[in-house]
């Protein structure tokens, strides 16, 4: 298995990837077509950093994506941008042998080589928890999630930039015009 960027030619296949693994498991209803559409929208919005976008490769299969997003803070101070890990898809086949946590590693160390303060997500805090990431509102962030979800699915991993002095990095989360209709 390994990393690499996005390109293209993959689209296609990292749709069928994104489909597949945000469809219905258990008392899970399907939201993979939706995240899948939510993909290519991105792509197409300002938000895109396609320099941040990885596929996992199993031999020539392409097995797993993410992709961090721009979004911004408000603060008092204005708005001030900053980055989003979302989404994160590993083909179910393949699930469990590491691949997610690979690509989350590939995507924060591209923020971070970018120069980038912080990453937010959504998500379980025990498995973000168990890679690098934190309580959003530890450190000054909320972000707009869904109703059902709980405040703790809102997580952030700081990095090498990050200075706990800039109260422009501490405020409410807007996403980007993609998220604006998802639940
Ligand atoms: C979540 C997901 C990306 C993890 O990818 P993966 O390659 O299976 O993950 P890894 O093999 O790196 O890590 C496995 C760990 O993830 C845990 N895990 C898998 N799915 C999980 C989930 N939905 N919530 C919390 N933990 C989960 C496993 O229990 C295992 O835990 P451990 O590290 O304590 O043993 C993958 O299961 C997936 O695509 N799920 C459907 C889409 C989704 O929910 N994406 C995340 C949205 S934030």
């Amino acid at each position: 298995m390994h990393i690499r960027r996005e390109h293209p030619d993959d689209f296609d296949a990292i749709h069928e990837v994104v489909t597949a693994a945000f469809g219905r498991s258990g008392r899970q209803p399907d939201h993979g077509p939706q995240v899948a559409a939510l993909v290519r929208t991105i792509r197409a919005d300002d938000c895109y950093r396609p320099a941040m976008a990885f596929v996992a490769m199993d031999g020539p299969e392409i097995v797993g994506h993410t992709m961090v997003d721009g979004c911004w803070v408000r603060s008092a101070s204005g708005d001030r941008s900053i980055v989003m890990l979302s989404p994160l898809a590993v083909k179910p086949s393949h699930q469990g042998r590491g691949i997610g946590t690979a690509l989350v590693a590939a995507a924060v160390a591209a923020a971070d080589l970018g120069g980038e303060p912080l990453v937010v997500l959504e998500g379980s805090p025990k498995y973000y928890g168990a890679r690098g990431f934190e309580p959003a509102g530890a450190h000054g962030l909320t972000l707009p999630l869904p109703g059902w979800a709980p405040v703790e699915a809102a997580q952030v991993r700081l990095l090498a930039t990050y200075d706990r002095a800039d109260a422009r990095l501490r405020g409410e989360v807007i996403y980007p015009a993609p998220f604006a209709d998802l639940d």
